[in-house]
């Protein structure tokens, strides 16, 4: 299924394309004492900034899914380039067999939203660890978003359904998941500086339209749509 916001990130091939940015994950990282014998999986990897830093920072074993193929080509380059061993897997995540109770900790840095949420929530309880973390970065509305707003933005980022935050936690807790917290504020959606861009010769006039668009729409809305970190574990 296309989604013309998610073709823009992958043509500009921008890292850190979630809330906050990489400072954000970095941020997030720090505080998890990531060890080398650690499992880690990166969900809708994009172009691999995270999972590069991953691999390079921690030592850590990486797993990095993405269904984007152009997302995945940038990542694949990106892990060659810096020689970072990162195990990379094509595919949805919804539909992937992955190994049940396997990874110490998943990321999914603004991907849940642009899944079916509770589906993908409950395949991430199914293959992480007992007593495994996972963190998500994503967007919720902050208040009750009128029709033409929540259409607006389901129309733009190609997504079915936007969560408040007692929402997303209670789809985490039907999912199994405990403990669920939400660490690293602030929560405003403002589009953070692009430091790592590797675009395609492609980009079309259509995906600067929507990049001003994005750029315009959060802008405007601010007070409505923001974000969270949920931290969570099994
Ligand atoms: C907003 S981008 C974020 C990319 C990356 N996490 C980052 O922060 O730079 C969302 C990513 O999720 C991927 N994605 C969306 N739905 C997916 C799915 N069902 N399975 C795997 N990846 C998915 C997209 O292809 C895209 O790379």
């Amino acid at each position: 299924m296309t989604n013309n916001y998610l073709d823009l990130l992958a043509n500009f091939g921008i890292g850190g394309a979630h809330p906050g940015g990489f400072l954000l994950t970095q941020s997030i990282l720090k505080k998890e004492q990531i060890q080398q014998f650690e499992s880690v999986l990166d969900i809708g990897c994009g172009t691999g900034q995270t999972a590069e830093y991953l691999a390079k920072h921690y030592g850590c074993t990486v797993t990095a899914v993405d269904n984007h193929p152009i997302m995945l080509e940038k990542a694949k380059t990106r892990f060659l380039k810096s020689d970072s061993s990162v195990i990379v897997i094509e595919g949805d995540i919804q539909q992937l067999s992955l190994r049940e109770k396997s990874y110490d900790l998943i990321l999914a840095e603004s991907v849940i939203s642009f899944t079916t949420i509770s589906s993908t929530l409950n395949k991430l309880a199914g293959v992480l660890k007992t007593g495994g973390r996972v963190i998500l970065i994503e967007m919720v509305a902050e208040q009750s978003l009128t029709v033409d707003l929540y259409e607006k933005a389901c129309r733009l980022y190609g997504i079915n359904e936007i969560l408040d935050e007692a929402e997303w936690k209670l789809k985490l807790g039907q999912a199994g998941f405990t403990q669920i917290e939400i660490i690293d504020t602030p929560y405003e959606l403002t589009q953070t500086e692009i430091k790592d861009i590797n675009p395609s010769d492609t980009i079309t006039l259509d995906n600067f339209e929507l990049w001003d668009e994005h750029n315009r729409f959060i802008t405007e809305n601010f007070e409505s749509l923001g974000y969270r970190v949920f931290r969570c574990t099994l």
